[in-house]
Parts: C-alpha cells; sequence; structure tokens
C-alpha cells in the first residue's frame, strides 16, 4: 500500500484542492496526513469527512508564514514529506488587495522553505535522501498563449497578474533553495481545477450557483478566453504520483487537454441546469450577460502534460463532459455546504472553533 508509515504535511488541505489530496490521502494510501491551514474565508474543514475521528489524520491550524509554529509541526511529526498548496488563489481578489498575495505566496513559502530546510539538514541520511517537498503552482506562471500552442515546462515565464506573479515568485524560490541548498522538491503547474467543495468565487461553482439561484450569469469581456479544465480528483492523484515517483529538481505540468471557452463552460453549465433543475420561465441561458473585462485578463492557457505522462504514467480519468456533469450533480446534493460557505455561518463556526478567521 502506498505512502504506508510515512507521514505527509499537506499545507492548505483545508482549501479546494488541498482538501481532495486530504482525502485522496486518506482514502486511497496509508499516510499519515497533517493538514495544516490557517483557515482562511477560502477554507472549509467539513470539505474533508473522513477526517473525523480517523487516526492517520492532524489538523493544526497555522499560518506558514508562522516560522516557530512550522518549526515545532516539523519537530512534533518528523514528516517525510510536504505538498504545499497553501496559497492566496483568486486573481480578482489578487487585482483588489494583491498584498495578502505577497505575503501567503511568496513569504509564506519562503518561511516554509527555511523551516523544511532546518529539519532536513537534521535528518539521518536515509531519512534525508527520502524527503520530497512538492510545491504545487500554477500554469498561470507562464503568462498568455494566442491561439496555437501549449505551455510546457520550458516555457519561459511571463505573469500577468499579481496572482500569478505571486506563484512564479514562489516557484524560483523553490528553485533556489534546491540549487542552493540541495534542498530536494519537486514543482507542479498544473492548468485550472474544478470539482466538489470549489469555492463559489471560482467561474464553476460561480455559476451553477448563481444559475440555481436564478441570478445573472456574468461573462468576462467577450467570454472567449480560453482556460484548459482538470477535474481536481485528477490533480490530487497527479500530486501524489509526484510526491511518490518525481524527480528532484523536475517540473511536471498537469492538465488535461480539456481547453474550453468561458462562455462554453457557462452554457454547458445552463444547459445541465436545464436538465436537472428546469424552471418553468425560461433556460438558464437567459440569464448570461457579457461584464467589463478582467484587467489583464490572460487569453488562453494550455497545458502540454506530456512530460508527466511520459516520465510517470499519468492520465486524467475524466473528460470535461463527465467532470462537469458530476461537478453539478455535487452540489444539487450537497447544497447544505454552498449554504454554510455562502451564508458566512462557517465562519461563525471557525470563531467558535479556533477562536477567529484572519
Ligand atoms: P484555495 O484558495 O481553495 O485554498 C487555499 C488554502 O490555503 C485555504 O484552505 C486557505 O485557508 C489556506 N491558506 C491561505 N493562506 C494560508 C497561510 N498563510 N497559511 C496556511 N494556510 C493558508 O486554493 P486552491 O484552489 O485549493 O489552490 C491550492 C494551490 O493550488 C494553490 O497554491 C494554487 O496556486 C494552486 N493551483 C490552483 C489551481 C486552481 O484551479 N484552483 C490550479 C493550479 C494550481
Ligand atoms: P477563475 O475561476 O477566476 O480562474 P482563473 O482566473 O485563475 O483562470 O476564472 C476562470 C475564467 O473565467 C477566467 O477567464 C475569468 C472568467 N470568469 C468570468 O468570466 N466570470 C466570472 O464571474 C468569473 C469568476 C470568472
Amino acid at each position: 500500500m502506498r505512502f504506508r508509515g510515512l507521514t505527509i504535511f499537506v499545507t492548505g488541505g483545508a482549501g479546494f484542492i488541498g482538501s481532495a489530496v486530504v482525502r485522496h490521502l486518506l482514502e486511497d494510501t496509508e499516510a499519515f496526513v497533517v493538514n495544516i491551514d490557517k483557515l482562511t474565508y477560502a477554507s472549509n474543514l467539513s470539505s474533508i469527512p473522513q477526517a473525523a475521528g480517523n487516526p492517520r489524520y492532524a489538523f493544526a491550524k497555522v499560518d506558514i508564514c508562522d516560522a516557530p509554529a512550522l518549526r515545532a509541526l516539523f519537530d512534533r511529526y518528523q514528516p517525510h514529506g510536504v505538498m504545499n498548496l497553501a496559497a492566496e488563489s483568486h486573481v480578482d481578489r489578487s487585482i483588489d488587495g494583491p498584498g495578502e498575495f505577497i505575503r501567503t505566496n511568496v513569504v509564506g513559502t519562503f518561511t516554509l522553505l527555511q523551516e523544511a530546510l532546518r529539519y532536513w539538514r537534521g535528518l539521518e541520511p536515509a531519512r534525508r535522501s527520502a524527503f520530497r517537498l512538492l510545491h504545487v503552482s500554477t500554469d498561470e506562471v507562464y503568462g498568455s498563449l494566442g491561439a496555437e500552442g501549449l505551455f510546457t515546462e520550458a516555457t519561459a515565464y511571463q505573469p500577468n497578474s499579481p496572482y500569478s506573479a505571486s506563484k512564479a515568485s514562489s516557484d524560483h524560490l523553490v528553485r533556489a533553495w534546491r540549487e542552493t541548498y540541495e534542498l530536494p522538491t519537486v514543482v507542479t503547474n498544473c492548468s485550472n481545477n474544478y470539482g466538489p467543495y470549489h469555492f463559489p468565487e471560482k467561474l464553476i461553482p460561480h455559476m451553477i450557483i448563481k444559475g440555481l439561484a436564478h441570478e445573472t450569469l456574468p461573462v468576462y469581456g467577450d467570454g472567449m478566453n480560453v482556460r484548459d479544465w482538470l477535474y481536481v480528483e485528477d490533480h490530487a492523484n497527479a500530486l501524489s504520483l509526484v510526491l511518490e515517483r518525481g524527480v528532484v529538481g523536475e517540473t511536471y505540468n498537469v492538465g488535461g487537454r480539456n481547453e474550453r471557452t468561458n462562455l462554453y463552460v457557462v452554457e454547458t453549465i445552463c444547459d445541465l441546469l436545464d436538465q436537472l433543475a428546469p424552471r418553468a420561465d425560461g433556460s438558464h441561458r437567459r440569464l448570461i450577460s457579457f461584464v467589463a473585462d478582467r484587467p489583464g485578463h490572460d487569453r488562453r492557457y494550455a497545458i502540454d502534460a506530456s512530460k508527466l505522462k511520459d516520465d510517470l504514467g499519468w492520465g486524467p480519468a475524466y473528460t470535461f463532459e463527465q467532470g462537469i456533469a458530476e461537478t453539478i450533480d455535487w452540489y444539487l446534493a450537497n447544497q447544505e455546504w454552498v449554504a454554510e460557505v455562502t451564508s458566512g455561518a462557517y465562519r461563525e463556526y471557525y470563531t467558535q472553533q479556533y477562536g477567529g478567521k484572519q
């Protein structure tokens, strides 16, 4: 069985992708998982139902910028690997308020690298050579494509938003800590994810939830921007594979070759909602409204993931059409989760449980 007897830190494990990684590690492997999360607005611990009473799971409410708290966790749990998913992740928020993105994505990654390095240097040789730090990044660091071409691992970085610039900075720090200090790191750059437990500010859950409420569906610009969609469980599988078998110092692109325009995505959601939650007052498509474009809006992302396939044998299990249908089914069946994250009730819960959200 995979990861038997191994302890893995997952930072950002209460977020969208982090929680999918934690669910995957708890369900499909024997790893002991320590979920390290500051519990920002984007987090929700109820996204990990498998955690309740699980002897292979621990949670620590810790900010990755907090060096002493990280040090205490490394000393206490002695991890075999670290998966870094803690981040501020929403482009629109990075335009309105970039400071938090620099703090968590750049300073937080720096702090985690420093503490991982201190811990790693103290390990005995066998543990030292087996240790890995997997830094989870995005295809947005590569900038924007024209009508043709794909991002490969050799594509030059050209970030255009405060979010992607902060992620690019963190990727460079990870590279430098490996080159300079020989910390055994691996980096992944993935395309847009979607699936269950996705916080409603991102395109797909935003449109599903607004569509169900029969509210306007705001499409930025002409709706012809292209994103390359990957079902979140496929990403979680890729990440555990890279942690297990990825080569130190390498970067792996992760993507499903599911390029779709935003308008196609929104229309597909409308058509599925027409079937699954029909309204007497007409198709959901009539809710679509073209609104002012996002500043610096990247036109097209598309990932070449052939290195991950050729070297490690990874491929996505879901087509976009399968994944989007499953996602809508999930949102229809889990309206309680949606109500929780949209009503603010979850914030009160966190305040009671953990002494407040930051
Ligand atoms: P998310 O916003 O849903 O979750 C981020 C999590 O990190 C939250 O639980 C939050 O509480 C936590 N966090 C934030 N700041 C923290 C801090 N200072 N200390 C500890 N925890 C903190 O993000 P996501 O969509 O799950 O993305 C996870 C990672 O994957 C990010 O690094 C992101 O850049 C990357 N990524 C995301 C996508 C995507 O489509 N969502 C695609 C490729 C890569
Ligand atoms: P988003 O989910 O924010 O991901 P990212 O910006 O990281 O790719 O947005 C996906 C695409 O959808 C992006 O091109 C912006 C667009 N978009 C809309 O058209 N309307 C919306 O309400 C949102 C949230 C996004």
